[in-house]
């Protein structure tokens, strides 16, 4: 993605699951690096609007020490396109929904987060909503590879 990585927004499709552990992970990330980045996440659906997390996504960022149950979903605006830097979809269905909602003005950098991470071009995040707790480790996994290699995307931008 390249540019100067200082607003980064997450987006998956319910914002219950995956993009809210992204935004967990970096939001853990920056704070070990000291970094100043806004994080946010939304989902391109509303159907969850004002929903905590997924229990279970609760769940696997509890037993990595980060409580994520105040955080409350909420759909991808048109404003998002301007105030963040990056805005970082899970799957290609939400790049592709992204890149077809965002105004004509939009200023954001969209592509896919483990377009960030060595050998992981392309790769998308899956969703574990269907599945089983174990399939929250994979994202898990999949989000804090994302959030480490964006932090460095920042440290080498910034
Ligand atoms: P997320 O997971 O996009 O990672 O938040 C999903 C959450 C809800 C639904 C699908 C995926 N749903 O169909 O309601």
């Amino acid at each position: 993605m390249g540019d100067l990585v200082s607003a980064v927004l997450f987006v998956c499709l319910g914002n219950i699951c995956r993009s809210p552990l992204a935004e967990a992970a970096l939001r853990a990330e920056a704070a070990a690096r000291g970094l100043d980045l806004l994080v946010d996440s939304a989902g391109t659906a509303g159907w969850h609007h004002g929903k905590a997390p997924d229990p279970r996504a609760q769940a696997v960022a509890l037993r990595h020490g980060i409580d994520i149950s105040g955080y409350r979903a909420r759909q991808v605006t048109a404003a998002d396109f301007r105030r963040f830097s990056h805005i970082v979809a899970l799957d290609a269905d939400n790049l592709a929904d992204l890149r077809g909602i965002a105004p004509a003005d939009a200023t954001a950098r969209i592509g896919l987060l483990l377009d960030f991470v060595a050998g992981r071009a392309g790769q998308t995040v899956a969703d574990p909503y269907y599945g089983d707790d174990a399939g929250f480790d994979v994202t898990w996994a999949d989000v804090t590879a994302g959030a480490r290699s964006i932090a460095d995307a920042a440290q080498a931008s910034g």
